[in-house]
């Protein structure tokens, strides 16, 4: 009987579109998916390690995956265990040492190794390499049909930001090559897909080395979106995500003049003080940032912004939080995340002891969200009774109920006797449940 696996994602998209790759490179070669681990031959736990959570999340997951292997065996049935993803990368040979049950670790550009792995007898090994082409040449052709898909086009970060652990759990930046995203592209648009959205750890920087020095070939991210949106059954294309230092005039002129290219943009600032922003590396002031979303608006009136927010970095005193009110108060964000600071092993911000006091973070963490929700509802609160356009990609668990985004991606739900999925219809926005628009078809 063929082999089942399961794979448990934890962390970013580019996990998700791992974890995609990683359940068609084993269908493709014969394995069969499981519902769950319990179900499951072969258990892969695809991990984060952004902050602690993320971490911990996983190893209270193994913990209990081990002790399930370990009763099995008792059982008489074999199950493989394989750690992926961004721990692996980052701790995989302790977590081999520490834990008796994990077979085999794999890091983010490892997963080609994945098929031949569990059919070896071998184990116990690591693989930790960054070895990316061989990653991407790897893929079986998608035969998923969904009308939206995550595409990874550049993998890697060579900023150093000191909180961050991406640099060391993904490597240096490395840019896909045009052809081979042009052909996933097509391969995924032809089986229906009408949405993209371009991933990378820095997606701004796509062959940023390469455009830097002007090569004849230098496609840059405004480019890779030029070419994609030839693909005439391809509606939307979004990416993510962007860093403030590599947003181009060129990828503003896209913006302005590509109709594929979707008006939100996200765009992470961490801190709104400048002295916090030296010290994490971000080489931006508050100021940059403030011009170039005043740049943006102005060529493209209709863009909106969200964000990403840390709270309480080292040393971040009451004078730097407000900073970082303030700019918010000046942007107007559609949505945002906001992180309490997690001190992260092997990152030059964990060596700074000076911690903000447990009470404190919590006490900032809670005025920034909900200033950020108060931004966003009244974001979403402006579309109330409108008519806009919105893109079915699902089914809900309800009868006759669909799911669709509109051009910023806030969910909208209509109920409908036909099918609504892959159409793009006018929806006149009726209601609004936290985060999710309802809404009735106007016309298609
Ligand atoms: N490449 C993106 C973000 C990658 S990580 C960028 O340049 O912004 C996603 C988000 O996790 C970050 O934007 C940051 O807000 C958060 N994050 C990363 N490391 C963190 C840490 N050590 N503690 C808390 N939040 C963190
Ligand atoms: Fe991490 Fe983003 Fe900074 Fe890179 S640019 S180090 S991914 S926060
Ligand atoms: Fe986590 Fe790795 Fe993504 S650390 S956020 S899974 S790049």
């Amino acid at each position: 009987m063929n082999q089942s696996f399961y794979v448990k994602t934890y962390g970013c998209q580019m996990n998700e579109y791992d974890s995609e790759k990683i359940d068609e490179l084993l269908i493709h070669k014969g394995f069969k998916k499981a519902k769950n681990f319990e179900r499951s031959d072969i258990a892969i736990l695809n991990t984060c390690h952004i902050r602690k959570k993320a971490s911990e999340k996983f190893y209270s997951d193994l913990g209990r995956l081990s002790i399930f292997k370990k009763n099995q065996e008792k059982l008489g049935k074999k199950i493989k265990i394989i750690v992926m993803g961004c721990v692996a990368q980052a701790e995989g040979e302790e977590v081999l040492k520490r834990n008796s049950s994990v077979d085999y670790v794999v890091g983010p550009q490892n997963i080609q190794v994945i098929p031949k792995l569990v059919a070896s007898a071998n184990q116990k090994t690591l693989h930790t390499s960054f070895l990316c082409d061989e990653k991407f040449d790897s893929f079986p052709i998608s035969q998923d049909k969904n009308v939206s898909k995550l595409l990874t086009v550049q993998e890697g970060c060579d900023k150093f930001c000191t909180f961050c652990v991406v640099p060391y759990t993904r490597g240096s930046e490395y840019s896909r090559p045009v052809e081979s995203i042009y052909a996933e592209a097509r391969n995924l648009v032809n089986n229906g897909a009408q949405e993209l959205t371009l991933l990378g750890q820095n997606v701004s920087a796509y062959n940023s080395s390469v455009y830097k020095n002007l090569t004849e070939n230098g496609v840059s991210l405004a480019g890779l979106c030029k070419i994609l949106s030839s693909l005439e059954k391809l509606k939307r294309i979004r990416y993510l995500t962007s860093h403030p230092r590599d947003i181009s005039d060129e990828l503003i002129n896209e913006h302005s003049s590509n109709e594929k290219l979707m008006p939100f943009l996200h765009l992470p600032i961490q801190s709104g003080s400048d002295s916090i922003l030296k010290k994490m590396n971000r080489k931006h002031t508050k100021e940059d940032y403030i011009e170039l979303i005043s740049k943006i608006k102005n060529r493209v009136p209709k863009m909106a912004f969200s964000s990403d927010f840390i709270v309480g970095y080292p040393g971040e005193t009451e004078q730097d939080f407000e900073e970082t009110l303030d700019l918010i108060d000046q942007i107007g964000f559609a949505s945002s995340y906001s992180f309490k600071y997690s001190p992260r092993p092997g990152t030059p911000a964990s060596l700074d002891k000076n911690l903000i006091d447990e009470l404190v973070l919590n006490k900032r963490l809670k005025k920034i969200q909900k200033v950020l929700l108060d931004q966003q509802n009244y974001f979403n609160n402006s579309f109330l009774e409108k008519e806009i356009e919105v893109l079915f990609t699902k089914k809900t668990n309800k009868t006759d109920q669909f799911v669709g985004r509109t051009k910023y991606l806030q969910p909208v739900h209509v109920f409908s006797k036909v099918n609504l999925i892959g159409k793009t219809l006018r929806i006149k926005i009726e209601k609004l449940t936290s985060f999710s628009f309802h809404g009735r078809i106007i016309s298609s």
